[in-house]
């Protein structure tokens, strides 16, 4: 009876361990975002799955340089969010006219659309590179 107990709670302290090392590691990873505050971590982990083959944060790639985006587009989080959906549609549209200079600043490089991302997944992207940390 009492060998149970002491397995117990040897398990329980083993899991309470390894909860806690998980926590070190999201402050490891939150606090690279310095002053700004924490980083976006889904917003990160999204942006390195599907954008940054053609955006860095800070400098132009394939594609225009991304932080500070939200002052680009007026903090118009709406707009950026149909643009990042379906670029082609916002430029087409001819409404905005910082996406129709833009498209024209890049040469017609077209940017693939990204109707599969849903609104909450694109606001995380946006927060994420918007602050420019990597
Ligand atoms: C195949 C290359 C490519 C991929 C992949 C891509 N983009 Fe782009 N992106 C571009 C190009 C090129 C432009 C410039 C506008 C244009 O020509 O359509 C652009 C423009 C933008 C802009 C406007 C930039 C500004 O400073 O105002 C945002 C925001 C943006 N992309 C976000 C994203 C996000 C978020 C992803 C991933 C979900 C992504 N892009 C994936 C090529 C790409």
């Amino acid at each position: 009876m009492k060998r149970g107990i002491s397995i117990c709670l040897s398990l329980a302290f083993f899991m309470l361990s390894c909860g806690q090392g998980q926590n070190e590691n999201k402050t490891a990873t939150t606090t690279a975002g310095t002053e700004q505050g924490p980083v976006n971590s889904n917003g990160k982990q999204l942006f390195i799955n599907n954008c940054q083959r053609c955006h860095e944060l800070n400098q132009d790639k394939m594609g225009p340089k991304l932080a500070g985006v939200l002052s680009r587009w007026n903090n118009d989080t709406t707009q950026i969010i149909a643009f990042i959906k379906d670029p082609q549609q916002v430029i087409s549209g001819g409404k905005n006219s910082y996406a129709t200079q833009l498209y024209s600043t890049w040469n017609g490089a077209q940017m693939p659309s990204f109707s599969n991302l849903n609104e909450a997944d694109i606001k995380d992207i946006i927060s994420y590179i918007n602050k420019g940390v990597e």
